[in-house]
């Protein structure tokens, strides 16, 4: 490949990089939620916060309780006792007890599947929704990311309940400028973004368990590639000393 043509390639690839987040966003603002899915005691809790508050109304069909067991360092027992409601065994997927016709006459919608939504949302984004849910005028939900969504904030007793202080400019539009705390929940601000955090972790490894493996898999292979091109270089001054 000529020079010119790589170099052209090249930035083509950091352009998109840089802008596919913002893609993802759909424009507002991000939070960064700086998780790490390599943190795997944020990711149980994630998983237990995700059993506790988001399975009643949204599935994990892609993920089998016992994967789940076997990835985040959880004996069976544990899984079956701390995660697993009703009647499902451990080579079960995650399913929601929701039915689809009951959803959306409570909800007026069908709670999507969260398997993949850390890669279709992003992460970023995902931590956003779950800090900016707030009550608006009418008493009812609302959420900075997702305005007029149709889900409650379900952890609003952890977080307290927030209010928005609206901006209206020159074409006499009003949006949503900041949140403020109104009424004090159970956790601290602080506390509720680790939280938070720990949430966004656990969907993050769902959206892609295989990432665990492949990332430790992809050491080794740098290392053997490294090892192998020193063995190919003394290789080739053994070979090309007789030529000299
Ligand atoms: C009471 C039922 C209910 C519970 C519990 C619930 N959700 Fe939702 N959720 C919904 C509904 C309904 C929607 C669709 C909202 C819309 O599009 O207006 C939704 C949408 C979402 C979306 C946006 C999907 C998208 O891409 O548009 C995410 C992310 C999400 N929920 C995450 C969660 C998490 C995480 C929890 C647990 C902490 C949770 N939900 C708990 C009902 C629920």
């Amino acid at each position: 490949m000529k020079l010119k043509s790589f170099v052209v390639l090249l930035s083509l690839a950091a352009i998109i990089t840089a802008t596919a987040p913002t893609f993802a966003a759909g424009g507002g603002e991000l939070e960064h939620a700086n998780v790490n899915v390599r943190d795997t005691a944020a990711a149980q809790r994630g998983a237990q916060l995700f059993v506790n508050y988001c399975m009643a109304c949204h599935g994990a069909s892609y993920m089998r309780y016992g994967r789940l067991a076997a990835d985040l360092d959880l004996s069976e027992d544990t899984v079956m006792k701390n995660l697993v409601f009703g009647d499902a065994k451990i080579g079960d997927t995650m399913k929601t007890a929701m039915q689809p016709d009951d959803a959306v006459k409570w909800l007026g919608k069908v709670p999507p599947d969260l398997s993949v939504i850390a890669r279709s949302r992003g992460v970023d984004w995902l931590y956003t929704y779950m800090t900016t849910f707030y009550q608006d005028a009418s008493g009812g939900w609302n959420n900075k990311v997702l305005p007029n969504a149709s889900m409650p904030h379900v952890m609003w007793q952890l977080q307290g309940i927030q209010k928005p202080v609206y901006v209206t400019d020159e074409a006499g539009i009003e949006t949503v400028d900041e949140l403020v705390l109104h009424r004090a929940g159970l956790e601290t601000p602080e506390e509720y973004e680790e939280t938070v955090r720990d949430l966004v972790t656990f969907l993050a490894y769902l959206s892609e368990p295989a990432q665990l493996q492949r990332k430790s898999i992809g050491i080794w292979v740098l290392l053997f590639l490294a090892f192998f091109t020193m063995i190919a270089y003394l290789l080739k001054v053994e070979y090309w000393r007789d030529v000299h």
